[in-house]
């Protein structure tokens, strides 16, 4: 019996804990009303006389440790409480900051900059809404030309001169208007097209279009230039111009990247070509030069314009266009790592 009452001696001194209960449960196995200590003293009676002396002196021992064990684990608890106090618990770890994330939009947005800055772009702004002079009149599309039906138009309430422009061109006509050439800008910017919505397409979307005007600039420094974009923005090194239309261009075309056909993705989404259409180009139309004051006999330059959303979902592999318009925080964090 001695021997046990030792080996709980042990097990009183090695017992630590964090926790309440614990503590609780502790104090009701050795010092509760139905506890150990008090079955043994309750056998004291029983022990034979000689074993008494020793058995009641490793019976206090017990005793005092586990009172004395259990008062310390008690003071500890209550010391942490008062840490805790009004201001919290002034030892645990600082929380992580939370860092946002750029929206893959501007992300995408600031690469195409940076692109085109390097040779040499600047950059463009100019208002959402606009007037029918700088969307369309400058522009080659004069009232009932039937190309203003590609870009189905959103008014301002019944006046049809004020519009949300449908593409950032309105602001290439701007820029125009206030700088003599060389011109070399692009025009970043929110669009807006009376379209239904769909994974596909958005009635609200954003552009980048180009624009450079100078002395002999010809329709190879417009491809030059692009290949140059597909190069650094997709790492791909083929391109194609395909014959188009455009009001404000002369001659106009799609640019088409060579995409490859190397996985399944490639087929579905350049629908088994290898080919993918990313923008639209041209070389400006004299008469746009004109509208905006710059003489076209001395002057020639190409423009170009293309959809941020698109790029985007290329590169980050994004099925859906509605998902830049959703503001997920699941889907938006994912673009934390890209600053
Ligand atoms: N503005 C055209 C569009 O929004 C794109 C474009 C820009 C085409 C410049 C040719 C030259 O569809």
């Amino acid at each position: 019996m001695i021997d046990k009452i030792k080996e709980y001696i042990g097990e009183v001194e090695a017992f630590q804990t964090q926790n309440k209960e614990e503590l609780e449960a502790f104090r009701i196995k050795f010092l509760g009303s139905k506890g150990l200590i008090k079955d043994f003293f309750a056998e004291f009676k029983n022990v034979p006389n000689e074993q008494k002396k020793e058995f009641g002196q490793v019976i206090n021992q017990l005793k005092t440790t586990a009172e004395d064990k259990l008062k310390s684990i008690q003071e500890l608890f209550e010391s942490k409480e008062e840490t805790v106090g009004i201001y919290g618990d002034l030892t645990r770890p600082a929380e992580p900051v939370k860092i946002g994330s750029r929206h893959p939009i501007s992300l995408v947005k600031n690469q195409i900059i940076d692109i085109f800055s390097n040779i040499g772009f600047n950059v463009s702004e100019g208002p959402e809404i606009e007037d029918d002079w700088h969307n369309f009149t400058a522009l080659n599309l004069p009232e009932y030309h039937p190309a203003r039906d590609m870009q189905d138009t959103f008014f301002i309430q019944t006046n049809p001169d004020i519009l949300l422009r449908t593409h950032t061109s309105s602001v290439q006509v701007r820029y125009m208007e206030e700088n003599k050439p060389p011109i070399r800008t692009i025009s970043p910017g929110r669009v807006f097209r009376n379209e239904a919505v769909s994974s596909r397409s958005h009635c609200i979307f954003h552009q980048v279009e180009g624009l450079y005007i100078d002395k002999d600039v010809s329709f190879a420094d417009l491809k030059q230039t692009l290949l140059y974009f597909t190069k650094e923005m997709f790492g791909k090194s083929k391109i194609r111009l395909r014959p188009s239309y455009f009001p404000f261009t002369e001659p106009s075309a799609e640019i088409d990247i060579y995409w490859g056909l190397k996985t399944e993705t490639d087929y579905r989404i350049t629908k088994g070509t290898g080919w993918l259409e990313i923008g639209g180009c041209g070389m400006v139309d004299p008469n746009v030069l004109k509208n905006c004051g710059i003489n076209a006999d001395e002057f020639t330059g190409f423009a170009f314009g293309m959809g941020v959303e698109r790029i985007a979902m290329l590169l980050h592999q994004i099925g859906d266009i509605r998902m830049f318009y959703e503001n997920d925080v699941r889907f938006l964090e994912q673009f934390k790592s890209s600053i």
